[in-house]
């Protein structure tokens, strides 16, 4: 197995792997300065060469990257290098048996994913978030920790809720969206712009992703 990325989220990943899951772990992060070289013990690989030759033995990755545009990049960039997305579900999330998940998808501890949920391609769930029933999320969400949708609500692709936020009933949430953490959305929220606050206001339009 290797993790992509070698920072905070990255930790929390591996936190979440079984020892079985460990043979031959690596990580991969070639941005960061200093360069890191291990981390848990375990090489961090840091050339798109090293990459390559390990996915040519083994290819399965998580992405251990928070953000949803470098999730993105990053999971398109190791599948260019011959590598496999992996879903990731820790042992104390709660996945309905009725809920559809894309390729790439992390679930991590206590979070809840419903029945009749779907998820899109690299959508992460953080800690103690709740994804209620018949939500409908797109590629590359990302919903921070303690987030909860309630049911039915449909969210666009690239869109960040933050942390401690509340999504009410039946609402759509654009894609390319942010949401900022604490903020209780009452009103459908089109696509590129940010809101905040209790009942969440727009507080800025965002540029239009070109990816
Ligand atoms: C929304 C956020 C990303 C900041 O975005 P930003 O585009 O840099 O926004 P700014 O800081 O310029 O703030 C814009 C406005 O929103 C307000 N705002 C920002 N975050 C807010 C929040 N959480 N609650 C209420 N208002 C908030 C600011 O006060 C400002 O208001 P004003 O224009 O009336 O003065 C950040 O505040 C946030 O909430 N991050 C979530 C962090 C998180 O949950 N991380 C999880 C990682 S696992």
């Amino acid at each position: 197995m290797l993790i992509l990325g070698a920072k905070g989220h990255a930790k929390e990943v591996f936190d979440l792997l079984d020892p079985s899951e460990c043979n031959n772990l690596c990580f991969f992060d070639n941005v960061s300065e200093p360069r890191p070289v291990e981390l848990f013990g375990y090489p961090v690989l840091n050339s798109l060469e090293a990459l390559k030759q390990h996915f040519q033995n083994q290819a399965n990755f998580i992405v251990g990257i928070g953000d949803c545009i470098l999730r993105y990049k990053l999971q398109q960039l190791a599948e260019a290098h011959g590598g496999k997305a992996t879903s990731l579900v820790a042992k104390s999330a709660h996945l309905s048996n009725s809920a559809l998940l894309g390729e790439g998808v992390s679930l991590m501890a206590f979070s809840l994913v419903s029945a009749h949920v779907s998820l899109g391609k690299g959508v992460l769930i953080n800690a103690n978030a709740a994804i209620h029933h018949d939500c409908q999320l797109g590629n590359f969400v990302e919903i921070g920790p303690g987030a909860k949708l309630l049911g039915q609500v449909n969210v666009g692709d690239f869109t960040f809720i933050g942390a401690n936020a509340t999504i009410l009933p039946k609402l759509s949430i654009g894609s390319n969206v942010v949401i900022a953490a604490g903020a209780m959305v009452t009103q459908d929220v089109p696509d590129n712009c940010m809101v905040a606050g209790n009942p969440a206001q727009l507080k800025k339009q965002r540029t239009p992703l070109v990816l």
